[in-house]
């Protein structure tokens, strides 16, 4: 196991020598002429092979730590160990190409079915990089079960042990510890700017409102597509949830490991998106559920976008917010059914969070056309949060969910808001 993680440290080594000199040439070759670029995923998926009559953007064939040296930047990778035992890996810029460090800490943490990769691939437009060019000392977290967080310290990843998760424990285990170990390791307690997109913001809401001492590492959180309520679901994500709390269907259609939808349930799930796109975005889960919409989505990065997501999560995790479209949109913890609900909450139905119980400050972010996230629902959660800093709707009709990260326009509507909404709220010029 040990061997394993090396690896994720030391991604250089990963290639074999020839591999390498291969690579490097591209790297070199690749001058972002758009000209050139492979145009679409079939030119590279499924073997991610490169293709002579074209060249593809290096990011689809690199990991995280490998897009950030690429471009430029410091580049670091750290394990953090949960309490129960999952190896999480950060991602970490630690500062502007020319080296200078000591920034304040942000933290970024990426939504359902995502990695830290969705925060740097946007070329020109990646809000990692954007960051860490003023100053900022930008940690990239991986929750429990992706591509960079997929090891236990006892638990093989084939157990359905390992995979018994949802976002409530990405939120109670993950999140106190990776905040921990970012405000020890820099020195920085309670400095940590938070910024959270859809699955990473739920992460925080449960984490906040269940352990606000710990929260209290935080300064303030900025929520991209604030995911809590769903009365107001689009997503095709919708149509599980009458089945969510039905074993014997979970088990048949979506397996109770890795949420990994195929045949007849991906048929039904991305019925409408095939009205609209091309079959392939409609078969990538991550899409699928997260919803795509053309007129926004920065489509040049479409291959670099399928080559990192879906990056993996449990059954669970989809499930859960499944249960809550089930339950007339309640923010409440996972239901196990009456039995074991009685066990674990003292009451047949599951507990509801109360984010009247979070202390930390908030800004809200939101989109009008975002199929996963309701500005209904936004709005509803805005009431309830004590320390509501400010509430954004991106003024643009056509932004979607994943338009925050993937979006042609994220730098313009998104980060520099971001950037203005942390001045604003630290005043303090890091530039
Ligand atoms: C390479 O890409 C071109 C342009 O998109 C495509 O027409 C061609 O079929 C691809 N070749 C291979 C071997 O995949
Ligand atoms: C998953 O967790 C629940 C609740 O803690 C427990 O009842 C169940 O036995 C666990 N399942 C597995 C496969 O570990
Ligand atoms: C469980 O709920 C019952 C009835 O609501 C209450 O009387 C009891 O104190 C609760 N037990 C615990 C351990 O919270
Ligand atoms: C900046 O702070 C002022 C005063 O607290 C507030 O009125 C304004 O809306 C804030 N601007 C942003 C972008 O948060």
């Amino acid at each position: 196991m040990i061997s394993k993680f090396v690896l994720f440290l030391l991604p250089c080594f990963m290639m074999a020598r020839g591999e390498t000199e291969a690579f490097e040439k591209d790297l070199l070759l690749y001058s972002a002429d758009t000209e050139r670029e492979c145009e679409f995923f079939e030119d590279i998926m499924p073997h991610k092979k490169r293709n002579g009559s074209c060249e593809l953007n290096p990011d689809v064939y690199l990991n995280v730590p490998q897009i950030i040296a690429r471009h430029g930047y410091p580049s670091e990778a750290h394990i953090v160990q949960t309490k129960d035992g999952y190896l999480l890996t950060l991602h970490r810029i630690p500062g502007p190409k020319s080296g200078k460090r000591g920034g304040q800490p942000v933290f970024l943490q990426h939504g359902l079915l995502g990695s830290s990769a969705d925060w740097v691939v946007n070329e020109g437009q990646a809000l990692a990089f954007f960051l860490a060019d003023q100053g900022y000392d930008v940690w990239l977290g991986n929750a429990r079960g992706n591509t960079y967080s997929k090891a236990h310290v006892t638990y093989s990843i084939k157990s359905p042990a390992y995979w018994n998760f949802s976002w409530h424990e990405m939120g109670t285990y993950d999140l106190p510890a990776v905040l921990q170990y970012v405000s020890t390791h820099t020195n920085r307690p309670g400095e940590i700017i938070y910024i959270g997109h859809s699955m990473g913001t739920t992460m925080f809401f449960v984490f906040s409102s269940l352990k606000p001492q710990a929260a209290k590492n935080v300064k303030l959180m900025i929520a991209l597509a604030p995911t809590a309520y769903m009365t107001h679901v689009r997503s095709p994500i919708r149509y599980l949830a009458p089945f969510s709390n039905d074993a014997q269907w979970i088990l048949r259609n979506l397996g109770f490991n890795q949420f990994l939808p195929r045949g007849k349930i991906l048929d039904l799930l991305n019925y409408e998106c095939q009205l609209l796109e091309q079959r392939k975005i409609c078969e990538n889960a991550f899409f699928l559920i997260c919803g795509f919409n053309k007129a926004e989505m920065n489509m040049d990065i479409l291959p670099v976008a399928f080559a990192h997501d879906p990056a993996g999560s449990s059954t669970k995790t989809v499930l859960h917010y499944g249960q809550e479209i089930h339950a007339n949109g309640n923010f409440q913890q996972y239901d196990y059914g009456k039995e074991i609900n009685m066990i674990k909450y003292n009451q047949s139905t599951p507990l509801k969070y109360d984010v009247g119980k979070i202390r930390s400050n908030i800004y809200l972010m939101y989109a009008e056309k975002d199929k996963l996230t309701s500005p209904i629902d936004v709005l509803r959660l805005s009431h309830k949060l004590p320390n509501l800093i400010g509430l954004y709707r991106v003024p643009n009709e056509n932004f979607d969910h994943v338009d925050f990260i993937f979006g042609k326009d994220a730098m313009e509507l998104v980060n520099k808001q971001v950037l203005k909404v942390i001045h604003n709220f630290t005043e303090t010029d890091m530039v």
